[in-house]
């Protein structure tokens, strides 16, 4: 049987591979719980320091249009996949999705519950969904206005266009385009970067930023002052610091 969704370990970098090439990657309900289920294992493992999140020639086109046209309300519900990109979005570790061909509707919204996003420069992103008589349900109208603003977002949300990467990256809604051919090259460097950071700070950075939007500037700020006041409790805190002093290179145990 083919495998829809596969989990490769490079050392500290898991990633995570959506393979259904003759759907463009749709996204099935089945390939959203098995997406979950390898979330759940990357969990539970604490050689993990960064996901890579990609598909097979393209990233997803979107969720699937054959499943869906039937369904009713209580159905479309059932469908969504809000738990599972959530769950992604709050997983401690960074991640990054590496975009290539389509990332449209649930595809997209796959990529804007990761950190970072890098595409080829081949690829093409959208929320087509309102072309379909529908809206982003699986955080693109949430998270889409957060990262570019209200404007922007109601413009690719209400008239349903795609964006090469060259126009993604002037958008904001990725952090680097790059030759077709180097996407994963590219996104293993950069997930090799984050892991030699220390995972704790990184951690604490990634709740600060992510809570941070959800709550008044006010809790934000006290917010950041408890997570940065707790690392001083840390190994990697005195690591850090004192490499820096000494000339050298830290190397964090994630203590
Ligand atoms: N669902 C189901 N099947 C899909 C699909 C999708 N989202 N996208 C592509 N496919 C299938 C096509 O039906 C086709 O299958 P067959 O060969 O069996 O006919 C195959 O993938 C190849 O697709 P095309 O022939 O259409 O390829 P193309 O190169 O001409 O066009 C495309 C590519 C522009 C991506 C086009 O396929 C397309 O527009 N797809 C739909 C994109 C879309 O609307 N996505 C949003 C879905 S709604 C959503 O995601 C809701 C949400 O918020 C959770």
């Amino acid at each position: 049987m083919e495998e829809f969704v596969l989990l490769e370990l490079m050392g500290p970098i898991a990633v995570i591979k959506i393979n259904r090439p003759k759907a463009l990657n749709a996204l099935s309900r089945e390939i959203v719980d098995l997406i979950d289920d390898k979330l759940e294992l990357i969990k539970k493992n604490k050689e993990i320091k960064a996901l890579i999140i990609t598909g097979d020639n393209n990233f997803a086109a979107g969720a699937d249009i054959v499943d869906m046209v039937d369904k009713n309300a209580k159905e479309a519900k059932a469908f969504l996949f809000s738990d599972t990109f959530s769950k992604l979005e709050s997983i401690e570790m960074p991640t990054i999705a590496a975009i290539c061909g389509y990332a449209l509707g649930g595809g997209l919204e796959l990529a804007l519950a990761c950190d970072l996003r890098i595409a080829s420069e081949d690829a093409q992103m959208g929320l087509p969904e309102i072309n379909l008589g529908i809206m982003p349900g699986a955080g693109g109208t949430v998270r889409l206005p957060r990262l570019i603003g209200e404007a922007k977002a109601k413009e690719l949300i209400y008239l349903g266009g795609r964006l090469s990467s060259q126009e993604a990256y002037q958008f904001g809604i990725v952090n680097k385009v790059v030759k077709t051919e180097e996407l994963m090259t590219e996104a293993l460097k950069m997930a090799g970067k984050l892991a030699e950071k220390s995972v704790i700070a990184l951690k604490a950075a990634k709740k600060s930023i992510n809570s941070g939007i959800e709550c008044t500037k006010a809790e934000a700020i006290n917010n950041e002052a408890e997570l940065w006041a707790a690392l001083f409790d840390s190994q990697d805190q005195k690591e850090g610091m004192k490499a820096f002093l000494e000339k050298r290179k830290p190397n964090y145990l994630g203590k």
